[in-house]
C-alpha cells in the first residue's frame, strides 16, 4: 500500500517520529535520525544471524516458509522438476525468463563447451592426499581457477561477467568428478560434449575402460531432478556469502569457493553427510524411538530436520521422495531407507517436534539416493554445491546490478574495555584470558 509509515514514539526524549513502511519493511538507515543528543550516533538494530532483516531485494527465489511455497522467477518448483531440464532451470533462475528452444540449443552449447579444466587445474587436484575431503577440493580447486582467468575480476563487464558465468556453469561439475576419481585412485575422465549436463557428469564419475559411456536415463533424470531442487534458495547461509564477498568485488571464483564453504557446514548442505552418519549410528528401525528420545533430552539434533524459513513440510523433499522411488526401481532399496521412513513418521507425530516445527528439509533424502547412486557421504555436499554454483552466481550478478548495494559491512555493539593504558610487560600479571578470539 502507498504512503504507508510507521509512527515511533522515542520514550527517552518524547520526540515522535514517522518512518516510510514499504512492502512491510521499513529502511534500518531511517532509524539512524532517532537520537538523544547531537553526540548520539542515533538508533540501530541488533539481529544476530539475520532473524528479521532483509539484506537486499531479489527476484529470483520466491519462499513461503508457512505454506511451504518454493518459487524460481514465479514459477513452482514442482512444475520445474517435473517438465525441465537442469539447464533450462539454470538459464531461468539466471536470466529470469524460460529459454525459447533456440535460446535453450545455444546455452546448452555454451556450457558444454565450458566444461574442460586446464591441464595446470587437473594437476592441481592431483596435489591432494588421497584421503583429502572432496568439499576440500571442491572448494580449494574452483578458488584456484581464479589463477587460471585473471580477467575474471572485471567484475563491472557484463560480457565478462558472462564468460565467468558460464565457465563455472560447466566446470563445477568436471571439479566435482575428479574429486571423485581422486579420491578412490582413478584416472580422471574428460567431458563427452554429445551428453546432456548430468550425463556427462555420470561420464566424468563412472566411465571406466568403455570407450562410450551410456548412462542409465531413469538415474540421468533423477539426478537432473535433484539439481533443480537445489539450484537455488534465496537468502541461505552460502548465498549471503557469495553477495557478501562478491560486494568486495573480489571475482567470482573466489566468491563461489566462499559460498561453497559455507555450503560445507553441517547446519547447511553439509547435513546430507550427516543424515547418512546418523542412520548409520541408529543402525535399525527398532532404535528409532530410542535416538528421538535422546534428541529430544537435548543429545544431538535430528540431522535434515528443521529450517529457518520452512515451518511445514520442504516442498522439496516431497519431491525427492518421489525421485527416490525412481532410482530405488534402478539400483534397489537402499536399506537406510526404511529407518529414514520410521523416523519421519515417529517425528511428526511427536509433540516436541510439532511444537518446533520440524520438518525433513531437503537434506533429509538427498543423501539416501545419492548413496543409492554409489556416492560415498563425503561427497553428497559436492553434489549440492554444482547445481548452487547456479544460485550462487545469479545472486551475485543481481547484487553487482543493483544500484542500492554496496560494500557488505555490518555494525556491531561493541562490548569490549573502554580505553585503557598500555602495561609495560615487566608489570603484567597474569589474568584470566578470554576464550581464543
Ligand atoms: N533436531 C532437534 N531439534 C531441533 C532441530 C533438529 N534438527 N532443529 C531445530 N531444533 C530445535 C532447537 O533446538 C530449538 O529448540 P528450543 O526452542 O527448545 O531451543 C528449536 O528447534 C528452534 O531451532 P533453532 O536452532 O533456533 O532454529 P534455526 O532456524 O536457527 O536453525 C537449522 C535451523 C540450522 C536448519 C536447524 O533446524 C538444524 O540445525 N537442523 C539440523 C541440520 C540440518 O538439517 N540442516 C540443513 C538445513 S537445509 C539446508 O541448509 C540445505
Amino acid at each position: 500500500m502507498a504512503n504507508e509509515a510507521l509512527r515511533i514514539l522515542d520514550e527517552r526524549t518524547n520526540a515522535d517520529y514517522s518512518v516510510p513502511v514499504n512492502q512491510g519493511v521499513i529502511r534500518a538507515m531511517d532509524l539512524r535520525q532517532i537520537k538523544t543528543g547531537p553526540e548520539d550516533f542515533g538508533l540501530m538494530t541488533y539481529d544476530p544471524a539475520f532473524m528479521n532483516t532483509a539484506s537486499c531485494k531479489s527476484a529470483i527465489t520466491f519462499i513461503d516458509g508457512d505454506k511451504g511455497i518454493l518459487r524460481y522467477r514465479g514459477y513452482p518448483i514442482d512444475q520445474l522438476a517435473e517438465k525441465c531440464t537442469f539447464l533450462e532451470v539454470a538459464y531461468l533462475i539466471l536470466y529470469g525468463e524460460l529459454p525459447t528452444e533456440q535460446q535453450l540449443k545455444s546455452w546448452m552449447n555454451e556450457i558444454t563447451h565450458h566444461t574442460m579444466l586446464h591441464e595446470t587445474t587437473k594437476r592441481f587436484l592431483e596435489g591432494f592426499r588421497y584421503d583429502a575431503h572432496p568439499m576440500g577440493m571442491f572448494i580449494s580447486t574452483v578458488a584456484a581457477l581464479s589463477t587460471v582467468y585473471p580477467e575474471a575480476r572485471d567484475v563491472h563487464d557484463p560480457e565478462k561477467r558472462k564468460l565467468q558465468i558460464h565457465r563455472l556453469i560447466g566446470k563445477v561439475p568436471t571439479i566435482a568428478a575428479y574429486t571423485y576419481r581422486h579420491s578412490l585412485g582413478f584416472p580422471y575422465v574428460y567431458p563427452d560434449n554429445d551428453l546432456s549436463y548430468t550425463e556427462n557428469f555420470m561420464n566424468m564419475l563412472w566411465r571406466m575402460a568403455e570407450p562410450k559411456y551410456h548412462p542409465n536415463p531413469a538415474l540421468a533424470r533423477a539426478l537432473d531432478i535433484l539439481f533443480i531442487l537445489h539450484a537455488d534458495h534465496e537468502q541461505n547461509c552460502s548465498a549471503n556469502v557469495m553477495r557478501a564477498v562478491g560486494s568486495s568485488q573480489a571475482d567470482p571464483y573466489v566468491s563461489v569457493a566462499a559460498a561453497a564453504a559455507a555450503l560445507s557446514g553441517p547446519l547447511h548442505g553439509g547435513a546430507n553427510e550427516e543424515v547418512l552418519k546418523m542412520l548409520d549410528e541408529i543402525g535399525s528401525k527398532n532404535r528409532v524411538p530410542a535416538y528421538i528420545e535422546q534428541v529430544k533430552a537435548g543429545h544431538g539434533k535430528l540431522m535434515g530436520f528443521g529450517h529457518r524459513i520452512y515451518k511445514n513440510y520442504d516442498p522439496r523433499a516431497r519431491i525427492i521422495k518421489w525421485a527416490a522411488d525412481q532410482v530405488f526401481a534402478a539400483t534397489g532399496k537402499n536399506p537406510k531407507l526404511e529407518i529414514a521412513l520410521e523416523l519421519e513418521r515417529i517425528a511428526l507425530e511427536d509433540e516436541y517436534f510439532i511444537h518446533r516445527k520440524l520438518y525433513p528439509n531437503v537434506d533429509f533424502y538427498s543423501g539416501i539416493i545419492y548413496q543409492a547412486l554409489g556416492f560415498k557421504p563425503d561427497m553428497f555436499t559436492v553434489l549440492f554445491a554444482i547445481p548452487r554454483t547456479v544460485g550462487w552466481l545469479a545472486q551475485w550478478q543481481e547484487m553487482i546490478e543493483d544500484p542500492e548495494q554496496k560494500i557488505a559491512r555490518p555494525r556491531q555493539i561493541y562490548t569490549g574495555y573502554a580505553e585503557r593504558n598500555f602495561v609495560a610487560i615487566e608489570k603484567r600479571v597474569e589474568q584470566k584470558l578470554a576464550a581464543a578470539r
